[in-house]
């Protein structure tokens, strides 16, 4: 028995220093977070530093292979110096399939910032922090893994119903007035078969349907175009915000305009599964001016008011919460109700983000009372998040 106690006290105390170094690890990461310049975002979309290449070079060690002056003119512009011949630049864009790196007007303080991002960045420090970004393995993602079991819907989509519907409407009706006025079927039983079978199926399908046109779980429609978030997010781990910028400081996330696709279509033409096909489509939109007409996957009802950016920024929620493992989809597909007891669920559950958030200033009574210890957590709905007219206007 005291052995025991003995034996105990040891591992706990192997456990302390192993504890400490995780936490200074956790501090360290926290730390070398928090210095990305917000310009990084649009880098980080073709570059990684130590990472190995993405779209564009590894950024590691650029600094001391380029000279400054060199960086600051590439950076800003450098299509610029592959026009006028600069050695390196040509050389650079042959090695990168003549992809061109988008123009940047920046400052020097804001290249300058970036620069020293990339010079003391903290690989190791960093990937405790990071989700993981390797590339998800080949195996194909199905749309069932994506929403389990929500296959099937579709056929139910409106339309497809509305014979069979009809016919045990009419069905209905005959069973009735045979039962009651013409009497040509002599026994009962078959009348109320009939008429319990087709209330059955009707009551079915118009739940099917009121609930396919309402939330649209499982709701994964046809697009203009072949776009895979799987070759974008997932194989080229281009960022969600590169494409959809405007997650972090507005209502609506947004949907890119031709011209983000061209940053990198009017180089890349050929794609591994579509070929030249796809991409064709977008030059041509692009030529002739059109926009590509998207359809749009989830909707709200009007009723509904829904900010991206309170929950992407001030709530700290990642994309995925919401709209699934959206990096391994091929084709998007919504995976979640977008219900009223979906969201009200999440706010039962979800704390608020009270450090250093100037969203809840206002909320001192609840600083107060967590000071003093007589409250660990804050939740979405205790700050009214599930009143009625917090959603509905
Ligand atoms: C759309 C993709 C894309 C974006 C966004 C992008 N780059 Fe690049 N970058 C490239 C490509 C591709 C190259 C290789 C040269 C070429 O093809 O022109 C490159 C090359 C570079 C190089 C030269 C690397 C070397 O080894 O000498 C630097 C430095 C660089 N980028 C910095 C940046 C910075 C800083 C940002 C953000 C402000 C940025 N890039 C944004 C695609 C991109
Ligand atoms: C290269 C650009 C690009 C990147 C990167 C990208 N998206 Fe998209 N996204 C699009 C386009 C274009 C559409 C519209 C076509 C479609 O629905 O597939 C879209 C549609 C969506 C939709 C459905 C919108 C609707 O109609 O309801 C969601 C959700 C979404 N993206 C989330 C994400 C997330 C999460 C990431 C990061 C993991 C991401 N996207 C990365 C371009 C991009
Ligand atoms: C708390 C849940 C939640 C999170 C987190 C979230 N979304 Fe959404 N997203 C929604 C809902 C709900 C809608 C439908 C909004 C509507 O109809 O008004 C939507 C719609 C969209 C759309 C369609 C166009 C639009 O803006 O309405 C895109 C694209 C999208 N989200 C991308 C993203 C990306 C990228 C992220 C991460 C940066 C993200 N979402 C994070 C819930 C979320
Ligand atoms: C940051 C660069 C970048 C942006 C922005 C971008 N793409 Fe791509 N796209 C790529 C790369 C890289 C590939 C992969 C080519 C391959 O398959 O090797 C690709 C592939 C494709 C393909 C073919 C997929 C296949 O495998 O056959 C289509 C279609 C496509 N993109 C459409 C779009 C559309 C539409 C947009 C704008 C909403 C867009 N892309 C924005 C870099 C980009
Ligand atoms: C994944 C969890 C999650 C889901 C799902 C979710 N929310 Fe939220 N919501 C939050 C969090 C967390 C906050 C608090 C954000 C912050 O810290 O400012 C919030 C805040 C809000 C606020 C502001 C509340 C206030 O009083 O300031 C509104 C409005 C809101 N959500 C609407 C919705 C609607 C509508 C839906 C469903 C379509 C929804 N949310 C789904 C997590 C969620
Ligand atoms: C956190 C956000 C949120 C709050 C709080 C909220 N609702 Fe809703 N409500 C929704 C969403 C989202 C829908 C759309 C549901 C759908 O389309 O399936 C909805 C739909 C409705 C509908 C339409 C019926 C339906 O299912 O489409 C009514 C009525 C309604 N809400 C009443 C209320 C009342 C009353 C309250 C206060 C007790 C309330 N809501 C609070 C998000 C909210």
């Amino acid at each position: 028995m005291s052995n025991n106690i003995y034996l105990n006290m040891r591992k706990s105390i192997i456990l302390i220093p192993v504890l400490l170094l995780c936490f200074s690890f956790i501090l360290q990461s926290i730390h070398a977070q928090s210095q990305a310049p917000p310009e990084w975002a649009v880098c980080a979309a073709c570059h990684t530093i130590g990472k190995g290449k993405l779209i564009g070079p590894d950024l590691k060690g650029v600094t001391e292979r380029r000279d400054k002056a060199w960086l600051y003119s590439f950076i800003r512009s450098s299509q610029t110096m592959i026009q006028n011949g600069d050695p390196i630049a040509v050389q650079l864009f042959e090695e990168y399939n003549k992809i061109p790196m988008p123009d940047n007007n920046f400052s020097d303080e804001q290249i300058d910032g970036i620069l020293a991002y990339i010079e003391n960045y903290d690989e190791s420090a960093a990937a405790v922090m990071e989700q993981p970004t390797e590339t998800p393995s080949e195996d194909e993602a199905t749309y069932e893994e994506a929403a389990p079991g929500l296959k099937g819907h579709v056929k139910y989509g409106p339309g497809n119903t509305q014979p069979t519907f009809i016919i045990f409407l009419i069905l209905i009706f005959v069973a009735i007035i045979d039962l009651v006025f013409t009497k040509i079927i002599k026994a009962r039983f078959i009348h109320i078969i009939i008429i319990l079978v087709s209330v059955f199926v009707v009551a079915e399908i118009t739940y099917v349907e009121a609930k396919a046109l309402g939330r649209q779980e499982g709701y994964s429609p046809d697009q203009p175009v072949w776009f895979s978030h799987k070759v974008h997010a997932g194989q080229n781990k281009i960022d969600c915000l590169y494409c959809h910028s405007s997650a972090t400081e507005s209502k609506s996330a947004g949907i890119p305009s031709v011209g983000v696709c061209m940053n990198c279509h009017n180089v890349v033409k050929n794609g591994k599964k579509t070929g030249t096909e796809e991409i064709a489509k977008v030059i041509e939109a692009w030529n002739s001016g059109q926009p590509i007409e998207w359809v749009r996957v989830h909707n709200l009802p009007d009723h509904v008011w829904f900010s991206h950016a309170q929950h992407v920024n001030a709530g700290k929620r990642e994309c995925q919460e919401c709209h699934g493992p959206v990096e391994t989809m091929d084709r998007i597909v919504q995976v979640e109700s977008l219900g009223m007891g979906w969201c009200i669920n999440c706010h039962r559950k979800s704390e608020v983000q009270f450090e250093e958030n100037d969203f809840y200033k206002e909320y001192v009574h609840f600083h107060e009372e967590m000071k003093a210890g007589k409250r660990s957590r804050v939740t979405v709905d205790d700050i009214g998040g599930n009143n009625c007219q917090t959603c509905h206007y």
